[in-house]
């Protein structure tokens, strides 16, 4: 099934209510997602902005033949190669061989050294226009955002429909079959956004803030942002574009993130005890706690990610740290969060020595370690959980 995006635009992708990981078990995704491609007609020329993932091609290719004759497509463009999105190439291509794909010189290769066959490839860079008669495509090479081959394709068809086709970028893993961002939940739509942006563009940060200022510097009107992902916004598009900004400028709320494993709850009593003394010391901070072998790891950097200050905490066991909090220490290093105050906690046996593993793990994940940490023997007392809290409200007192 097909769906008007505008008078010129049609939505021909596919929404996957199942899908509940992504890229392996990388990103979890609660809440589905979409795989967006697009028609667009013009008066004399029509093309298909990227395709789907590979499990859904011959679906994907069969209800396509019944929005348009594919012998009627004269290009496809492909603004990123990714297999969620280039996946039904092939299948597409057996029907169609000769007709041109456009695409980044990285993204020729990258599509080369996935299907290993010899399409009619014509490579794009920034500025270079395709004329479809009365619309006219732009495109806008926008490299790491999240891959190397990424592109933006910017339409102009004229009062109302100026679309930035940004492929990843703006997009969230969000199944709706309602597309548009005035027809759904908007604080799912913004939770999912940010999980998004955390969790796939936060190390890309840099480029992200560049690539929007030259875009912005451009003067291009803009009608809507029709991502690869998720819904399209059309109701007011620059705010997305804002929160973008935002969010790549090292993004904090007041609010402190404490994560840790607890193997016989001693862990958890002093990460417990810890919040109470934040809390205390600063209660306008929202103090959040999780157990990493319990919650999801995305969710966790996602609140990582909006936090000014971290608590990672674990007991010592064979040496070194949990099983959960070493995944999540490996993760958080990956997505290069900016300007996070930090420390460790933990409980121990007899040797110790996960919270001074966790305290140089910490830093060389980037963040702003405070002190040495909090570790103390055994099944913390009642005055260990008074030490605690001081401990808690000495790690606060800094903060603004
Ligand atoms: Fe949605 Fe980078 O693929």
């Amino acid at each position: 099934m097909s769906k008007v995006v505008s008078e010129h635009v049609k939505w021909v992708g596919k929404i996957d209510w199942e899908l509940k990981s992504f890229h392996g078990n990388e990103l979890s995704t609660d809440k589905g997602s979409s795989y967006n491609a697009y028609l667009v007609r013009g008066s004399k020329k029509t093309v298909l902005i990227d395709t789907v993932w590979g499990p859904y091609d011959r679906e994907f290719v069969a209800r396509l033949q019944q929005e348009i004759d594919l012998k009627d497509i004269d290009y496809v463009i492909m603004n990123h190669n990714e297999t969620d999105h280039s996946g039904a190439l092939p299948e597409l291509m057996r029907l169609i061989p000769d007709t041109p794909i456009y695409c980044t010189a990285k993204g020729q290769t990258i599509i080369r050294g996935h299907y290993h066959e010899e399409w009619n490839f014509v490579n794009v860079k920034t500025g270079d226009t395709l004329d479809l008669g009365d619309i006219k495509l732009t495109f806008i090479e926008a490299p790491m955002l999240h891959w190397p081959d990424t592109m933006f394709t910017y339409m102009d068809a004229g009062e109302g429909e100026h679309i930035l086709f940004s492929n990843d970028g703006f997009g969230q893993h969000y199944a709706t079959e309602s597309l548009f961002d005035d027809c759904v939940d908007k604080s799912e739509v913004y939770h999912e956004a940010m999980k998004y942006w955390v969790n796939i563009l936060n190390p890309y940060a840099a480029q992200a803030t560049k690539k929007i200022k030259d875009i912005l510097a451009m003067n291009l009107p803009l009608d809507i942002i029709a991502p690869s992902h998720g819904i399209i916004w059309r109701s007011n598009p620059t705010e997305i574009v804002n929160k973008y900004l935002e969010w790549a400028n090292a993004y904090s709320e007041k609010q402190v993130t404490i994560f840790y494993d607890t193997m016989w709850e001693s862990t958890r009593k002093i990460g417990e005890a810890i919040a109470k003394g934040i809390c205390e010391e600063k209660p306008e901070y929202t103090v959040k706690l999780f157990n990493a072998g319990k919650e999801d790891k995305n969710d966790i950097a996602t609140e990582v990610f909006k936090a000014k200050a971290v608590l990672v905490g674990s007991p010592t066991i064979n040496l070194g740290y949990a099983y959960s909090i070493a995944g999540m220490m490996e993760l958080i290093k990956g997505l290069r969060f900016k300007n996070k105050k930090a420390a460790a906690f933990g409980s121990c046996g007899w040797g110790g020595g996960a919270v001074k593993q966790l305290t140089e793990k910490l830093k060389t994940a980037g963040f702003e370690v405070a002190n040495d940490g909090f570790e103390k023997m055994w099944v913390p007392d009642e005055s260990v959980l008074k030490e605690a809290e001081e401990y808690g409200r000495n790690f606060a007192k800094d903060l603004d």
